[in-house]
């Protein structure tokens, strides 16, 4: 169908490296403080602390009626966990922290996963897959490609391991939105789906469970968990498809992607 895509000029994308450079701040702080013992409630006021200690917004705060600036989601939970005084970080957790922010009217959104305290070999094995298949998107977001190389990218690779790719919650555009045109499904078929181009602004975020694809939602209207209760990770970035036509991750500042080896 019809898709309305936002190309973003340089203008544009040094706004949205300023909000990412933010946000990379804001999460390597979280990252630091992450410890057994603490409350997933500390972790979000500390994140909504940061953000509007820089004068922005945080972005999740309100959307669609989300109660919290940052999302924690463990264990078998997938996605959008809601930070509560009562869940309590314990020792082998496997934490995704999931935050955006608004700076200037400009987005950016960035996740990672994190073992807290000492994390099983196995676990610790999906978190370094699950990063791993972000940069084997990643680096299929050139200029001329298309949608589906980043999605089969990722899958490939996933699948690889016997994990499973969740299917039913996918990346997306970003911009002056936290969500814009186009869907980006961490699985696909080469050569399928939207024409990469210069301007594009994605936020790439492979969910990889250690189990099967499947999910479900808590009766908390938010929380998505994987229906095998399998242990899942989850790593995001904000990216641009820079003038070269190569990808630039704006929530990564200083990342330089190297060639692939083989
Ligand atoms: N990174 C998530 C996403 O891309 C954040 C949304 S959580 C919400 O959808 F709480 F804001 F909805
Ligand atoms: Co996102």
């Amino acid at each position: 169908g019809r898709q309305m895509i936002y190309l973003k000029n340089a203008q544009q994308i040094e706004c949205m490296r300023k909000a990412g450079e933010l946000l990379y701040d804001v999460l390597c702080r979280l990252r630091e403080a992450i410890k057994p013992g603490m409350s997933t409630a500390e972790l979000d006021v500390y994140a909504e602390q940061l953000i509007r200690k820089h004068k922005a917004i945080p972005s999740f705060l309100d959307y669609n009626g989300y109660p919290a600036s940052i999302c924690t989601s463990i264990n078998e939970e997938v996605v959008h966990g809601i930070p509560s005084d009562r869940v309590i970080l314990k020792d082998g957790d496997v934490l995704s922290v999931d935050c955006g922010l608004i700076l200037d009217g400009w987005q950016s959104d960035s996740a990672f996963t994190v073992g807290v305290g000492n994390v099983s070999p196995e676990n610790q094995k999906l978190i370094n897959v699950t990063e791993e298949c972000f940069f084997k998107g990643v680096r299929k977001a050139l200029n001329g490609n298309h949608l589906g190389d980043i999605g089969h990218a990722i899958q490939t690779y996933a699948e690889s391991f016997g994990y499973g790719v969740i299917r039913e919650l996918t990346g997306h555009g970003i911009g002056r939105n936290m969500h814009e045109e186009p869907s980006v499904p961490n699985f696909g078929r080469e050569g399928h789906g939207v024409k990469l181009r210069p301007g594009m602004t994605l936020a790439i975020e492979p969910m990889i469970a250690k189990g099967d694809y499947h999910v479900a939602e808590l009766e908390d209207g938010w929380t998505v968990v994987t229906e095998d209760s399998s242990v899942c990770s989850h790593y995001e970035h904000t990216i641009v498809i820079n003038e070269n036509g190569l990808p630039e991750l704006l929530s990564y500042p200083g990342f330089a992607l190297t060639e692939e080896e083989e």
